[in-house]
């Protein structure tokens, strides 16, 4: 009986979590306020040391004075290229890391799947409402 009640928990608990982490952020939908004040907390403790603050990403260095395989950190504002994928594509970039550059390491040991998506949220607040609305696989719309 303890056993199935602990269970019963941890699946609302679990529940809970998922909810959460779909309500902080939706593709195509303005980011929930308290999720971007908490995202933006973590992306200035995780993120900001190479995205740079309000995201505005690295200065290049030019290729001739590259290391190979050097790779900068691209703004995450909409002046990249960020807003053209879904919300689970960011988040699923951020937890896993990006297999071009280890440069962009995998945060799945760092934080957990809610704290992404606020983060998620807080990088989505640097986008105009039109961005926003042209979020993911519909970005040629705002392409012209
Ligand atoms: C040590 C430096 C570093 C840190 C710390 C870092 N990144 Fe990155 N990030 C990079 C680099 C480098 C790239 C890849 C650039 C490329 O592929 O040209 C990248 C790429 C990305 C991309 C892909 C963007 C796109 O348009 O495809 C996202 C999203 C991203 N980072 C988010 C984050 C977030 C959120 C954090 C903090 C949780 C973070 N990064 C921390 C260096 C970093």
């Amino acid at each position: 009986m303890i056993t199935i009640r602990r269970n019963i928990l941890v699946v609302n608990f679990l529940a809970l979590i998922i909810f959460s982490g779909i309500a902080g952020a939706e593709t195509g939908k303005t980011p929930d306020p308290g999720a971007v004040v908490l995202g933006k907390g973590l992306y200035e403790k995780h993120c900001q040391v190479c995205h740079q603050k309000d995201g505005v990403g690295e200065t290049p260095i030019p290729w001739s004075i590259r290391k190979p395989g050097y790779f900068t950190a691209m703004p995450l504002n909409e002046t990249s290229h960020a807003w053209h994928h879904t919300d689970e594509q960011l988040a699923n970039m951020i937890f896993e890391g990006l297999r071009r550059t280890k440069r962009m390491p995998a945060f799945k040991e760092v934080i957990s799947e809610k704290e992404v998506y606020d983060i998620v949220a807080y990088i989505k607040s640097l986008w105009s409402a039109r961005i926003i609305a042209c979020q993911g696989p519909q970005h040629m719309r705002c392409m012209q």
